[in-house]
C-alpha cells in the first residue's frame, strides 16, 4: 500500500474517468487502482480536492455517511457552479439535499412510487414494449438503444408525470446537457440555456395542471404544494426535472448493457432462455456486472475525515465508483464473470442509504418486461456488428452506456 504522501503526489488526472480507453474497459483500470488502495485523490473539478473510492466496503459506507453532504449550496465553489446556482433546475430536489429537506422531498414523491402503484403500470409497460418490438420485428435489424431501450422508459416516465411523449427529443437534449459535468464556457452557456428551457416548460405545465388537474404526478405534486405548502415552486420544478432525467438516462442503459452482456456470453443467454424463471436474478446481475450509473453523484465532506486511512480535508469532493464497487473481489466471487444465477447479489447499482434509488421498483419492472419480451419474440437476436466496433459513451457524465447497439434477428 502507498503512503498518503505517495498517493497525493500521484493524483489521478480527470482524464482517468473521461478518456476513450478507459471507457472501453473501466473495470481493468479500477482493479489496478484497487490493488493500490481503496481511495485515490483525483483532479476533479479544477481547484477542488477530489477523491475516488473504488472498493465495495468503503464505497457503500460513503454512500450513507452523514458527514458527506449532497447539498451543493454548502459545497466548494466549483461544485456550486455546476450543481448549485449554476444548475438551478437540478439543485433543489431530494438527490441534492440532506435530511430533513431530503426526507420531506422524498416522501412526497415516494407516494407515487409504492410497489403497488408501480405494479399497476405492468399492463401498460407490456403494451408499449410490444408496440416497439412490432415496429422493429418487420425490419430484421435495429439499433436496440434508439429503437427500443430509449423510447420504452421515456414513454413510461412521460405518462407517469403527465407530459406529452412527443416532446421527448427536447427532454433528451436538456437531460444530456444537464448531466454533463464540463467546465468550459461553451458548456456553461448550454447549461444555462437548458435550465431556462426546462424551467419554462415545467412552469407552464404546472400552471396548466393547477387550472385543470389530471390523474398524473404533476397534478399530485402541484396539489401538495398548493394545499399543504410542502414544497416550494423551485423544488417542484427541480423534482420534476430529476424524475425526467432519472427516468430516462438509466433504464435505457440497463437494457442496452444487459443485452450486450447476454449476447457476449452465449452460455448465459441459453441458460436464461431455458430457465426464464431466472429473469429477476439475471437483471440483478446485469445491474452488478455493467450497471448504468458508473459513478454515484458527488458528495462533499462537511468536516475533515478519513476514509480507509486516507485524510479527506473538509470541502473535498468524494466520488464513489459503483461500477468498481460491484466488481470488487472482496465482495463478489469471480466479479468479472456474468453469472445470472448469482445468489445474495448485494450490488450497489441503485446506490445505498437514504438516497437509494426511488425508481428501483419501476426500473426492475421495465427491465423484466423488456428482457422477457425481447427474448421471447426475437429468439435469434444477435449482435449486428463485430464487438470491437461498439462504442461507449465518453461524455464525462456518470452514466455507463453504449452509443448504439446494432442487433439483427
Ligand atoms: C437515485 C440508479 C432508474 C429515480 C439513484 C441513485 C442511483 C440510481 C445509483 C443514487 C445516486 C447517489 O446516491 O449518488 C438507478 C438505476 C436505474 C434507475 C441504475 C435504472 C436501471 C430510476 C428511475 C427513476 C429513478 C426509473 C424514476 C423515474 C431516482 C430518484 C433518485 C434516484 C428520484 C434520488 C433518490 C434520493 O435522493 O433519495 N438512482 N436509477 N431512478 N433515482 Fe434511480
Amino acid at each position: 500500500h502507498l503512503t498518503e504522501g505517495d498517493r497525493m503526489s500521484q493524483k489521478l488526472p480527470v482524464e482517468f474517468v473521461v478518456n476513450p480507453e478507459f471507457g472501453r474497459d473501466p473495470y481493468a483500470a479500477y482493479a489496478a487502482l484497487r490493488e493500490k488502495g481503496p481511495v485515490h485523490p483525483i483532479e476533479f473539478p479544477p481547484g477542488v480536492d477530489g477523491f475516488l473510492v473504488v472498493d465495495y466496503e468503503h464505497g457503500r459506507r460513503a454512500l450513507n455517511d452523514p458527514r458527506l453532504s449532497k447539498n451543493p449550496f454548502e459545497g466548494p465553489e466549483a461544485f456550486r457552479a455546476i450543481l448549485g446556482q449554476g444548475n438551478p433546475v437540478l439543485a433543489h430536489n431530494m438527490l441534492n439535499s440532506d435530511p430533513p429537506d431530503h426526507t420531506r422531498l422524498r416522501r412526497l414523491v415516494s407516494k407515487a412510487f409504492t410497489p403497488r402503484r408501480t405494479e399497476s403500470l405492468r399492463p401498460r409497460v407490456q403494451e408499449i414494449t410490444d408496440r416497439l418490438i412490432d415496429a422493429m420485428a418487420v425490419k430484421g435489424h435495429a439499433d436496440l438503444l434508439d429503437d427500443f431501450a430509449f423510447p420504452l422508459p421515456i414513454t413510461v416516465i412521460c405518462e407517469l408525470l403527465g407530459v406529452p411523449v412527443e416532446d421527448r427529443d427536447d427532454f433528451r437534449q436538456w437531460s444530456t446537457t444537464l448531466i454533463t459535468p464540463q467546465f468550459d464556457d461553451e458548456q456553461a452557456l448550454r447549461r444555462v440555456e437548458a435550465n431556462t428551457a426546462i424551467r419554462a416548460y415545467f412552469v407552464q405545465t404546472v400552471a396548466e395542471r393547477r387550472a385543470e388537474p389530471r390523474e398524473d404526478m404533476i397534478s399530485a405534486l402541484v396539489a401538495a404544494r398548493d394545499e399543504e405548502e410542502l414544497l416550494s415552486e423551485n423544488e417542484l420544478v427541480s423534482t420534476l426535472t430529476l424524475l425526467l432525467i432519472a427516468g430516462h438516462e438509466t433504464t435505457v442503459n440497463l437494457i442496452g448493457n444487459g443485452m450486450l452482456a447476454l449476447l457476449a456470453n452465449p452460455g448465459q443467454l441459453r441458460l436464461l432462455r431455458e430457465r426464464p424463471e431466472l429473469l429477476p436474478s439475471a437483471i440483478e446481475e446485469f445491474l452488478r456486472y455493467e450497471g448504468p450509473v458508473e459513478r454515484a453523484t458527488f458528495r462533499f465532506s462537511t468536516d475533515d475525515l478519513e476514509i480507509a486511512g486516507v485524510h479527506i480535508p473538509k470541502c473535498s469532493l468524494v466520488h464513489v465508483s459503483l461500477g468498481a464497487a460491484d466488481r470488487d473481489p472482496g465482495a463478489f466471487e469471480d466479479p468479472d464473470t456474468l453469472d445470472i444465477t448469482r445468489a445474495d447479489n448485494r450490488h450497489v447499482a441503485f446506490g445505498h442509504g437514504v438516497h437509494f434509488c426511488l425508481g428501483a421498483p419501476l426500473a426492475r419492472l421495465e427491465a423484466q418486461i423488456a428482457f422477457g419480451t425481447l427474448l421471447r419474440r426475437l429468439p435469434d437476436i444477435a449482435l449486428g456488428c463485430p464487438p470491437d466496433e461498439l462504442s461507449w459513451r465518453q461524455d464525462g457524465s456518470l452514466i455507463r452506456g453504449l452509443r448504439a447497439l446494432p442487433v439483427r434477428f
